[in-house]
């Protein structure tokens, strides 16, 4: 055993399919290296304790907010046979109920910690046994695309239930994240979604199958590097998830901002209702020109991310000409 073990994970982001992947349709996202979330455990003189944002003390007193946390530490402590108390500490930059897997990412730094503590291997399949289980109590029945993107490295096109695959993001655009500053509703949103399938299943699977139509477009484009047909992509799904009633007026707002400052494409990310947009630029230049308006538009926090040829693009430094 380390004296102290570390952990790491990052959010993630869904570019396409959210939603339409609880009823088995294909989902593209990536781990976004925006936000990222630390934990640190090391051995305790008396009882565990948990030092987070939501609460410092006794793990035993910790709230209901952190039950899935908590549950977490048990399967862990169980299954790695850890009799000793501990310190865990959690630091994050992963804004919480925004769309960004927040929960998912404080479940595999935990689980990172506790592996590099007891100095047990790493594996991605070991990781996600931990964090499944821990999704399952903090979402009620999620499809596991959280969890598959935020213990991996790499963009992943995700289907409920079946092996996922990686694949090289090369695409040369910028992704623009902005929080609505409104806390997402992804339960209750996954909830009246399969409400619209008892009130007519027939409207609600076509809405669905479109959406799938659409990421499977989606990633085409992706692997042939074609930011415009991807951001034409990007909007459609947007339409039919507006269809769905899972997006929001700040997400509309923010939306139609980033589309007549020239994005290719936007939409909500995650269970929408609250949370995140995306917008797709093709330059670094048009990146900054419609982060300025997301901000002006309201937005609480906005992100770039340069993909392909601008992955190392420095954003404090990029000039508007
Ligand atoms: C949440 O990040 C994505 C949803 O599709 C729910 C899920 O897949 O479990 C809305």
């Amino acid at each position: 055993m380390k004296e102290i073990g570390h952990g790491w994970a990052s959010g993630k982001i869904i570019l396409l399919g959210e939603h339409a992947v609880v009823y088995g349709e294909p989902a593209i996202a990536f781990p976004f290296l925006g936000a990222q979330i630390t934990a640190t455990v090391t051995k305790a003189a008396a009882e565990s304790t948990i030092d987070c944002l939501y609460y410092t003390g006794a793990l035993r007193k910790a709230p209901e907010t952190l039950k899935s946390v908590r549950a977490l530490l048990q399967l862990l402590t169980d299954e790695l046979q850890i009799t000793e108390a501990f310190q865990l500490t959690i630091t994050s930059s992963v804004p919480a109920e925004r769309g960004m897997g927040s929960s998912a990412a404080v479940a595999v730094a935990i689980t990172r910690s506790f592996l590099d503590w007891q100095q047990l291997p790493e594996t991605q399949e070991r990781v996600l046994y931990f964090v499944d289980q821990a999704e399952k109590i903090a979402h009620g029945n999620p499809s596991g695309i959280d969890a598959a993107t935020i213990s991996g490295k790499q963009a992943i096109l995700f289907t409920k239930g079946q092996p996922f695959a990686s694949f090289q993001l090369n695409l040369d655009a910028v992704l623009i994240v902005a929080d609505t500053g409104v806390k997402g509703q992804t339960r209750l949103a996954v909830k009246d979604v399969a409400h619209l399938f008892e009130q007519d299943a027939t409207a609600a699977a076509q809405k669905i199958q479109r959406l799938g139509a659409v990421t499977q477009a989606g990633y085409q484009a992706m692997l042939n590097n074609q930011p415009a047909v991807l951001g034409y992509n990007l909007t459609a799904a947007q339409t039919l998830l507006q269809a769905l009633n899972v997006s929001s007026q700040k997400l509309d707002t923010l939306i139609k901002t980033a589309l007549a400052k020239g994005a290719l494409g936007a939409k909500l990310t995650g269970g929408g209702r609250g949370g995140c947009m995306i917008a797709l630029a093709d330059t670094p230049q048009q990146a900054v020109v419609i982060r300025a308006a997301l901000e002006k538009a309201g937005a609480a926090a906005v992100w770039l991310q340069g993909l392909g040829e601008y992955a190392h693009v420095s954003w404090e430094s990029t000039s508007v000409h």
